[in-house]
C-alpha cells in the first residue's frame, strides 16, 4: 500500500522570479488556493495519509502556513459567528495532523531530498511529487497507486511534449506500450533532441520503491553538484527493477515556470 507521499520543499524558484522571492513558490495562490494544497488534496483522495514536507531550515513560511493555531484562534475569538474562518482552520488541522517536516538547508537535488525522509519511510512504496507539476481533473496520484497494485513495480507519471521542449524534461524509453501505460527501460535527463529515446516526458509524480534510499546513498553527485532521483532510477532501472510510465488522463499544468504560472488560474478555472 503506498500511504506516505515526499514533497521536495527546498527548491529556490528560480524561474519564478521575483514572485518566489518573499513567498515560496508552492504557497503561491492559483485561484485562490496554493499549488501546494491541489497537490495534497490529489493525494488524500488517492489515500495517502502522511506527508513528508522537505524544506530548508531557514525558509519558516510552509510550515507557519500550516502550523499558525495562536494566530486562528485569536481572530476565530474576536469573529465568533465567522463560518468560512472556522472552516478554513478545520481543514488547516487536518492537514496538520498529516504532516511531518524534514529539513534539507540547500537545493542538493531530489534524490537528496528523499534520503533526508528515509527515518520515516515505511512500507515497500512510497509517493513522491513535484509541485511544480499540477495534474487536474482525474487524480493522477490515484492511477498510478492502481497501475502499481496491478503491477507491483514503480510508477512514473508522464505525457508526451512538444519535441522542442525536450531538453527541459526527463525523457522515458520504453516498451510494451498499452493506451495508457509502458515499461520504462530508459530514463535520460533533459536530453538533447537527438539523444532522446521519445517524446514521453516525466512529469512531476513518482511512486518509487524504499529500495532506492541504498542506491542515493552510494550516489555520487551528478549535474549541478546535486543528488538526482532520476540517477536512482537509472541504476534501478538497469538491475533490473521494473518501472511503469502511467500515461495520465488529466490535464497538466506547469506551474514552475513564470508562463506556465502567469497560464495556471485560467487554466485551472476552464478545467475544474
Ligand atoms: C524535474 C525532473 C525532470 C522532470 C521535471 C518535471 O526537473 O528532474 O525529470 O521531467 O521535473 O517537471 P526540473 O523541473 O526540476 O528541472
Amino acid at each position: 500500500m503506498v500511504k506516505q507521499a515526499i514533497i521536495p520543499l527546498a527548491g529556490l524558484g528560480t524561474r519564478l522570479l521575483p514572485l518566489s522571492s518573499v513567498i515560496p513558490k508552492e504557497l503561491l495562490p492559483i485561484n485562490g488556493k496554493p499549488n501546494l494544497e491541489y497537490i495534497m488534496e490529489e493525494c488524500i483522495q488517492a489515500g495517502i495519509k502522511k506527508f513528508i514536507f522537505v524544506v530548508p531550515k531557514n525558509r519558516p513560511s510552509i510550515k507557519k502556513y500550516f502550523f499558525n493555531d495562536k494566530f486562528y484562534k485569536n481572530i476565530i475569538k474576536k469573529k465568533k459567528n465567522d463560518k468560512r474562518l472556522k472552516k478554513v482552520f478545520g481543514k488547516i488541522k487536518r492537514y496538520q495532523k498529516m504532516i511531518k517536516f524534514v529539513y534539507q538547508n540547500k537545493p542538493e537535488g531530489t534524490g537528496h531530498a528523499v534520503l533526508q525522509c528515509k527515518k520515516y519511510l515505511k512500507g515497500t512504496h512510497f509517493l513522491m511529487l513535484l509541485a511544480d507539476d499540477l495534474i487536474v481533473k482525474k487524480n493522477c496520484s490515484k492511477e498510478m497507486i492502481a497501475l502499481h497494485k496491478r503491477t507491483k513495480g514503480s510508477v512514473i507519471a508522464t505525457k508526451r511534449v512538444e519535441r522542442k521542449t525536450i531538453s527541459r524534461w526527463g525523457i522515458l524509453g520504453f516498451k510494451n506500450k498499452t493506451k495508457n501505460s509502458f515499461l520504462i527501460n530508459e530514463v535520460i535527463e533533459k536530453p538533447k533532441l537527438i539523444e532522446a529515446p521519445s517524446n514521453y516526458a516525466i512529469i512531476g509524480r513518482y511512486i518509487l520503491p524504499k529500495k532506492i534510499l541504498s542506491v542515493l546513498k552510494n550516489q555520487s553527485r551528478g549535474k549541478g553538484g546535486e543528488i538526482h532521483i532520476t540517477d536512482a532510477i537509472k541504476t534501478l532501472i538497469k538491475n533490473n527493477e521494473k518501472f511503469y510510465g502511467n500515461i495520465f488522463k488529466g490535464k497538466y499544468i506547469d506551474c514552475g515556470t513564470l508562463q506556465g504560472f502567469v497560464n495556471s488560474g485560467h487554466k485551472i478555472s476552464k478545467y475544474l
